[in-house]
């Protein structure tokens, strides 16, 4: 299995390009299918969830045409089913939009249940109230969620909590469905309010998202169209901690600064100088950075992807912190390995208390998820001395090119797949 293998203590300086929303292409990809047409769709981010989902939706039928690593031609005109097969959910949660997808455009979908993840049960009791609501009939039989209606027609639904998932899903049903639907208590996030926009340049009649309530009037059929994804939110933020936890002074390009004013909120408060241009922000950290209290939220909110990130900065910072976890129940995993290195985090149920220390010294570690491998490789940045980072798969399938655009602002760090090449790299600064 592939590694990094990292050289801390360098601190990070240059400029970084941020690439598409994962989150928005996901789910853009997949409503892409509910019209026709061909679609041409940019900007899209090359990572690995995104190649499962295009094989996913190719494997129903739908044309997809990849003109480069950044965009995709799709077209539904040729989709031959609307059952999706398990691997592709047990790979990918996100598979899941085609059953919004599906349901709108055939009224019909089967779509086998995700189980959970690394980080929570995460179940999808919203999506499917939602889908009960617009008139679908809903069951689960041999471990598939089986959707049809005669037709669908607008409802008035109230999430019961702030879903990001269950939101897009019944946004992407109720385009198609008979009438006026009313989404209240919806999430805000950008790459919600970038479905949106996307369903919209397809033709549908959606208002009202970024706000927590979003209302859609159903639309015979939707029709052909371009459109560049919105920038990724949680990479420009794993960029922007990983300049404050090495003390660097990294430009952060490619970014709308509003989605994350949060997280600049925090570094602020914390120390660092974070300056806000058009389509850029940069980062600079030239002292020990301060305690702080945390605690994740739905957008506008500090992020819950953002989290890791957040305690690996803190882990180095002068002073006691507490990082409250209020989106998934289980997205501390990163500690003990942050322990491994020297870090005093201790975890009371959804809680992190972090003593700040002085160095963290580097060590074998793996990465338990996504976004908590994203910030234990920004603590082998800060390290002293070799680290290792074990199952780099997670952090692939939602950071394009990481070693890479790390190395453009400094880092040494290298992806190995053999033990020699940790010690020929451990090595090259003798030789
Ligand atoms: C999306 O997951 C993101 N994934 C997650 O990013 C992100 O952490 C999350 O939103 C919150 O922002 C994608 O967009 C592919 P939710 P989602 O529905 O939609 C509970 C990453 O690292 N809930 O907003 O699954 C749920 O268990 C990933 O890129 C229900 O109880 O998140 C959680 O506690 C990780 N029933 C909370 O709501 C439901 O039907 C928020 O989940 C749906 C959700």
């Amino acid at each position: 299995m592939d590694k990094y293998v990292i050289k801390g203590g360098t601190p990070l300086v240059g400029e970084v390009e941020i690439g598409g929303a994962k989150n928005a292409a996901l789910a853009i990809l997949t409503a892409a299918i509910m019209t026709d047409e061909p679609v041409t769709i940019d900007n899209i981010p090359d990572v690995s969830d995104i190649n499962v989902l295009l094989e996913a939706i190719s494997v129903i039928g739908a044309t997809v045409d990849r003109i480069d690593r950044h965009t995709a031609v799709i077209n539904g005109v040729t989709i031959g089913s609307v059952e999706v097969e398990y691997e592709y959910i047990k790979k990918i949660r996100a598979s899941y939009y085609l059953l919004g997808a599906l349901l709108g455009k055939y009224k019909r979908a089967e779509v086998p249940l995700p189980g959970g993840c690394n980080i929570g049960s995460r179940p999808i009791d919203q999506h499917l109230k939602g889908f009960r609501a617009l008139g679908a009939e809903v069951e689960i039989r041999s471990g598939n969620i089986i959707a049809e209606a005669k037709y669908l027609h607008g409802a008035h639904i109230f999430m019961d909590m702030v879903s990001v998932g269950a939101t897009i899903n019944i946004m992407m049903a109720a385009a198609l469905a008979d009438g006026n639907t009313i989404i209240e208590n919806a999430a805000r996030e950008p790459h919600v309010v970038d479905v949106a926009n996307f369903l919209n340049c397809m033709g549908a009649n959606i208002k009202g998202a970024g706000t927590d309530v979003i209302r859609i009037r159903g639309v015979k059929s939707l029709h052909k169209c371009s459109y560049t994804i919105v920038p990724d939110m949680i990479e420009a933020g794993t960029y922007m901690f990983a300049a404050a936890a090495t003390r660097g002074d990294v430009l952060v390009k490619n970014v709308i600064p509003k989605h994350l004013e949060a997280m600049t909120a925090k570094l602020q408060e914390i120390g660092c100088d974070v300056e806000e241009f058009d389509d850029a922000v940069r980062v600079t950290c030239r002292q020990r950075l301060g305690r702080t209290h945390v605690k994740t939220l739905p957008y506008p909110g500090f992020p819950t992807d953002m989290q890791p990130q957040m305690s690996v900065v803190l882990a180095l910072a002068r002073g006691t912190s507490i990082v409250t976890e209020s989106i998934f129940e289980n997205r501390f995993k990163y500690a003990d390995e942050l322990m491994r290195m020297g870090a005093n985090i201790k975890i009371e149920g959804n809680t992190a208390i972090i003593d700040g220390v002085e160095r963290l010294s580097g060590a074998r570690i793996s990465a338990p998820d996504l976004r908590a491998g994203a910030a234990l490789v920004i603590a082998g940045l800060a390290a002293d001395g070799y680290t290792v980072v074990d199952d780099i798969v997670y952090i692939q399938r939602g950071y394009e090119d990481f070693p890479g655009k790390l190395r453009s602002i400094g880092a040494e760090i290298s992806q190995v797949s053999e033990e020699k090449e940790i010690q020929k790299f451990r090595m090259r600064e003798v030789i």
